[in-house]
């Protein structure tokens, strides 16, 4: 009968990256020639298919500003107040851009030292001055500052350093060519622009022209912005730290929990999806390592798919709760979900080499979310730390019990992402990570050509000219413990580190 029916309580067997490899193939790839460009969401691409993850020893705003100068994204955590973490967004949106619409500003009467402190705080060397009605009065730059005693700077106003009008300005609308040309006559760093009142409406700087050659990769959104996401929850003040970033400028929310098969989450993605205020902004669900839990993810209207349960390098989820799915059979089930509604999938945590790049492609992920390959850089948050003469870097899983308690904290936001947010007592959380320390790495920028190299020499092995035909052409292997073994160095021990191998 069919009370006594069982189904198979084994299921299926389950991958990880170690499991398999890439089957070589005929090739008449150069690795330099690719194109690696992916799909991030619905609606964004990305240049180079990474993206950092959204941990407070991973992604604040130098990370995200880096990620997206080398082609890929940055997701600012939310382990912070609504303010500080808006802010974050706001230095992001601000630190390159064709035209900066809305400047930073100083008044006439601020002291030299209030300017000196708003130019450190947006890493900027100069700002527009402008009167109560926005009127552009002048420009005060570090060349100007540079013959003032620091002992006066806390007397000396604005007004009494600044170049005053008539300044070179351009008329709102200006195309970047002649923008260049006025820049380049007059021998100007900073070019602001003005309407016929007078009004200050818009800045272009030479610091943008030359990133934007420096850094021909960048993400970028429509106005030559770096595009950034950032981490929201699911419950409590979610909406309002939600609309908080939208109106700074988020390109990307990620809907971050633990579990998103989750009737909560699911909510908020329809919340979010549905709300015309948000229309410009991609939602991005997570994480799930199933078909069904996917499914429930696109079936909300979800932008883009996280995947991933307990793979993290600083995860104990799977052996806490005993709960998870290899990560790459937890791609390839989602991927089942995905693929055929269009949505893209983000293969999140687990990977150790650049070689997991492309593994998580061909099993079906279109890009990839980092944490430990990049928590060594120099643009994470945190400061070096020293073992035995060695360099490290502090990163700990957002589900540890230095992320999720409240002490020394004004509150705790991480908390929530494990279902936790009602345990009102630190000795009482259940942690689901652990904190640790990862080998200092250099920036970004070195660890990111190593990332990307590797991808492009998977793609020459595979013959693959795009993410698209990788994805069609990878096979894998299944392997053993001993092909494992010979997969990685052997019999040798190692005298010269490699930039883009440290052992197993
Ligand atoms: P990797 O392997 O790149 O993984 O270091 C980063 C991803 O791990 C997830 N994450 C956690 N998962 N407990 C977990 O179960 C945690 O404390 C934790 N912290 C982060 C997250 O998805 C991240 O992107």
């Amino acid at each position: 009968s069919s009370s006594t029916q069982s189904h198979d309580p084994f299921g299926f067997t389950g991958l990880t990256y170690d499991d398999v490899l890439l089957l070589p193939n005929e090739t008449d790839v150069i690795p330099s020639e690719v194109d690696t460009t992916a799909r991030l969401t619905r609606e964004i691409s990305v240049a180079v298919p990474l993206l950092s993850a959204a941990m407070d020893t991973v992604t604040e705003a130098r990370m995200a500003i880096a990620m997206a100068r080398h082609g890929g994204i940055g997701i600012l955590h939310r382990n912070l107040s609504i303010e500080a973490q808006a802010q974050q967004v706001d230095l992001v949106k601000r630190s390159e851009s064709g035209m900066i619409t809305d400047p930073v500003t100083v008044g006439p009467d601020a002291t030299l030292a209030e300017l000196d402190a708003l130019c450190g705080q947006y890493r900027v060397s100069g700002l527009p001055v402008v009167d109560e009605q926005g009127i552009l009065l002048g420009i005060i730059t570090n060349r100007d500052l540079r013959f003032v005693p620091p002992s006066a700077f806390a007397v000396r106003r604005v007004r009494d350093e600044m170049t005053p009008m008539p300044l070179v300005t351009g008329p709102v609308g200006i195309s970047r060519e002649d923008a260049a040309a006025l820049l380049g006559k007059n021998k100007i760093e900073k070019l602001p622009l003005v309407d016929d009142a007078g009004r200050l409406c818009g800045l272009i700087t030479v610091k943008d022209f030359v990133k934007s050659e420096q850094y021909p990769d960048a993400t970028k959104d429509g106005e030559g912005r770096l595009i950034v996401g950032a981490a929201i929850g699911f419950f409590g003040d979610a909406l309002e730290r939600a609309r908080a970033l939208a109106e700074v400028g988020v390109d990307v929310l990620v809907a971050d929990t633990a579990n998103g098969h989750a009737r909560l989450m699911l909510d908020m993605i329809r919340t979010l999806k549905a709300d015309p205020f948000f229309n410009g902004v991609q939602i991005i669900g997570g994480n799930i390592a199933t078909r069904a839990g996917a499914q429930a993810l696109v079936d909300a209207g979800a932008d883009a798919v996280k995947v991933g349960v307990g793979p993290g390098s600083i995860c104990t989820t799977r052996v806490v709760a005993g709960v998870g799915v290899p990560q790459v059979t937890a791609i390839y089930e989602a991927s089942l979900a995905c693929k055929p509604a269009g949505v893209p999938v983000i293969g999140d945590g687990g990977l150790q080499y650049s070689g997991d790049i492309a593994k998580a492609l061909v099993a079906g992920a279109d890009t990839v979310m980092l944490g430990s390959l990049l928590a060594g850089c120099d643009e994470s948050p945190g400061d070096l730390v020293f073992v035995n003469g060695k360099q490290f870097k502090l990163y700990r899983g957002m589900g540890s019990i230095g992320a999720m308690a409240s002490r020394g904290k004004k509150a705790s936001y991480s908390k929530d992402r494990y279902f936790q947010a009602d345990v009102s007592s630190d000795d009482k959380i259940v942690p689901e990570g652990i904190e640790g320390q990862v080998p200092y790495r250099g920036p970004l920028g070195a660890v990111a050509h190593q990332l990307i190299g590797g991808l492009h020499q998977s793609m020459f092995y595979v013959g693959a000219h795009t993410i698209p035909q990788l994805q069609e052409r990878g096979k894998f292997v299944r392997i053993t413990p001993a092909g494992l073994k010979e997969s990685h160095p052997h019999d040798i021990q190692m005298t010269v580190e490699a930039p883009n191998y440290t052992g197993r």
